[in-house]
């Protein structure tokens, strides 16, 4: 997958040298290219804000310079051999569509990604509109909170796309059972996990774990992953499926 991030920060993707990104990196399966906003700028000071129009607190990214700058990206990545199509975007914002799991599947399916992180009160909304009728552009929150910029959305996204691409993790099987993965575990949550000695002071391992029965284990994760999210997520449990639900213990 190939990834172009455009930043006036971009020191900020240090993290992506290191673990499974990074060795994601030296096999080739993602191509993360970092490019420096201000490059793109005229003067001296290398200005890439203004005042709102409209007055209000903050400063506003200028719809040129950013203009310029994802030309430029997609324009060199092209005229490079094995660069598909054209890139889908991504704003990261904390007013955009919320990031999921489903959206990183939909993601990881893309063979290019171009993400635009924001500082400031964001980007000239033109640039949006501008790029929305030429890419397909997606604005994204990862959370209901607000960040100081968009720079820590974009590696909360790559982490959570990368990870699903083929030969990022050792076991394929962690995919799948991940919280939130399609199917089974789809709105719920993972339950809890143990590994050896049986006791740690006091406290022992839930016995069906070590009963070496596959079908009472698998039935007891998935139990507890629906009291987890019956606790700590009941917007979720309430979302379940209850075919699925069924589907499962007739398997089980
Ligand atoms: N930029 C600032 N806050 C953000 C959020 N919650 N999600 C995505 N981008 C952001």
């Amino acid at each position: 997958m190939r990834v172009d991030i455009i930043s006036i920060f971009p020191e900020y993707f240090a993290p992506l040298d290191v673990s499974l990104m990074g060795k994601a990196r030296e096999r080739g399966i993602l191509d993360i290219r970092l490019h420096q906003l201000r490059d793109w700028t005229h003067d001296v000071h290398k200005t890439v804000d203004d005042t709102p129009y409209g007055g209000g607190p903050g400063m506003v990214m200028k719809p040129e310079i950013w203009g310029e700058a994802i030309d430029a990206v997609v324009a060199a990545a092209l005229a490079e051999r094995g660069v598909p199509g054209e890139p889908r975007m991504i704003v990261p914002t904390p007013s955009g569509r919320p990031f999921t799991q489903e959206v990183a599947l939909e993601y990881a399916e893309e063979p290019w990604l171009l993400f635009a992180p924001a500082r400031y009160e964001g980007i000239d909304s033109r640039v949006m509109a501008e790029y929305g009728s030429r890419l397909r552009v997606d604005e994204v929150g990862i959370g209901d909170y607000v960040l100081a910029g968009g720079e820590a959305a974009v590696l909360v996204m790559i982490e959570a796309v990368a990870r699903l691409l083929p030969g990022v993790l050792g076991n394929a099987r962690s995919v799948t059972d991940d919280s939130f993965a399609p199917g089974v575990m789809a709105n719920l949550l993972e339950g809890p996990v143990y590994t050896k000695p049986p006791v740690w002071r006091g406290h022992e391992v839930p016995e069906v774990l070590l009963s070496g029965h596959h079908g009472k284990i698998a039935r007891w994760r998935r139990d507890e992953a629906l009291r987890r999210t019956l606790e700590k997520r009941p917007e979720l449990a309430s979302r379940l499926d209850p075919a699925t639900l069924d589907a499962y213990d007739r398997k089980v």
